[in-house]
């Protein structure tokens, strides 16, 4: 039996327009306001936050956004501070996704001073590592994730981390409808969890909480989270469809 309550969080990448957003928030919280034991998260793009949360208002869903910038104000044309993020209803932040490091240049310095960003804020960031296809296949799988590990939280100490929580999502997993088994996200949950205790302490190691994301659908789902190690899921596609996500949720809420 875990003792950290799972979560669920949704990432809609760059999907909806608002009324779209508002649509689907509508219809999510009608759909799981009944489920229980599990954290349900949903990061819409940034122009669909605000009137997302006031669609999530009393609701059993928290908002999340999916990236930040880490300075407070200032003349960063395009970019989104965590006080913004924070007045617009989040309580969470996606940050590194291998989307943002693939394309918008982020590296595991840029990853570093965002989650630091978020903790300033109070915003829970939802850090995400993974390894690309070659890498595992190459067998360089731990290496690449302890290095996002050491890297992205450089310099954090431990009081600083309470809020953090780990998503591992193998880059080719993602959009790919191709799965880790959850033998392998299990391997790599508790390897991180090594890491972590070796980082960071025991205490730590066992409360943070590791989601796994990467082609997650209402037929996997059950059989990721029986693993010890996984905490909850990162949805991209299947989060995109109020039915198939709130699918996902009953799943984890029934699997406890
Ligand atoms: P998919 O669920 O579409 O594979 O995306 C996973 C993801 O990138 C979540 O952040």
């Amino acid at each position: 039996m875990k003792n950290r309550v799972p979560l669920v969080a949704g990432n809609w990448k760059m999907f909806k327009t608002c009324p779209e957003a508002v649509e689907s928030a509508r219809q999510l919280v009608q759909r799981i306001s009944d489920a229980t034991g599990v954290e349900v998260m949903i990061a819409p793009p940034f122009t669909a936050l605000a009137p997302v949360s006031d669609a999530l208002n009393e609701s059993n869903i928290s908002l999340g956004a999916q990236n930040l910038f880490w300075e407070k104000e200032g003349a960063y044309t395009g970019e989104i501070s965590p006080v913004m993020l924070v007045s617009a209803g989040c309580r969470y932040v996606i940050i590194g996704h291998s989307e943002r490091r693939q394309y918008f240049g982020e590296n595991d310095g840029t990853v570093n001073k965002k989650i630091k960003a978020a903790l300033d804020a109070s915003l829970t960031p939802i850090l995400c590592i993974g390894e690309s296809e070659n890498e595992r296949e190459s067998d360089k799988t731990f290496s690449v994730l302890d290095k996002q590990i050491k890297n992205g939280l450089k310099d954090l100490v431990l009081k600083d981390l309470e809020l953090m929580i780990l998503a591992y999502e193998p880059v080719w997993a993602i959009g790919t409808g191709k799965t880790a088994t959850s033998d392998q996200a299990q391997e790599v949950h508790q390897f991180l969890r090594s890491l972590l205790k070796k980082y960071f302490g025991t205490t730590f190691s066992q409360l943070i909480r590791i989601l796994y994301g990467g082609s997650v659908k209402p037929d996997n789902i059950s059989e990721l989270m029986a693993m010890p190690d996984v905490d909850g899921a990162l949805v991209g596609g299947a989060s995109l469809d109020p039915d198939t996500f709130s699918k996902i949720v009953h799943h984890i809420g029934s699997s406890l």
